[in-house]
């Protein structure tokens, strides 16, 4: 068995800007339809949420990077984040070139200014 984590801290702002100036072709590249609509919910607070994701897609790809052929063989949307009934966040990995993954958790905080996002990934032994 082996185990890698992946953290990673965002301004909200930046995120807000990005969704600001480019509106859907940002959204649209980087959240899939299931995170669009769980942050939009959200109303005035989805910047936090929108960040929160883009922090837990930096930090899975930090998590798996090293079973990646190269930093472009994934893309934004290959990561989704959805939440079950309780709240709790869970990743979908939606990759086929990455077989031996266990199981992936990932923990998201958020408040005005900054969203963080830890991950930890086991993979198994093939
Ligand atoms: C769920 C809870 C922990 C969220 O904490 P918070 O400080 O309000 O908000 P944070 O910004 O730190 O965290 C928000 C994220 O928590 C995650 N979350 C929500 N419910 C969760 C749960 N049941 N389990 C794990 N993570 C959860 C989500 O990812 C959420 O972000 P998202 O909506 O963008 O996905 C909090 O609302 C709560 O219920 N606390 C109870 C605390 C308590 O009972 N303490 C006494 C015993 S320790």
């Amino acid at each position: 068995m082996k185990i890698r984590c992946g953290t990673d801290i965002i301004e909200i702002d930046r995120i807000k800007q990005s969704i600001d100036e480019f509106q859907e072709s940002f959204l649209n590249r980087v959240f899939t339809p299931k995170e669009i609509d769980y942050c939009e919910r959200k109303k005035q607070q989805k910047y936090q949420h929108y960040a929160a994701r883009f922090a837990a897609k930096e930090a899975v790809f930090k998590a798996i990077s090293e079973k990646l052929d190269n930093k472009y063989s994934i893309s934004w949307k290959d990561i989704e984040v959805v939440n079950n009934e309780d709240g709790r966040p869970k990743v979908n990995l939606l990759l086929n070139s990455i077989n031996d993954i266990e199981s992936i958790d990932l923990s998201i905080s958020h408040c005005k200014e900054y969203a963080v996002a830890n991950v930890v990934v086991v993979f198994k032994e093939i």
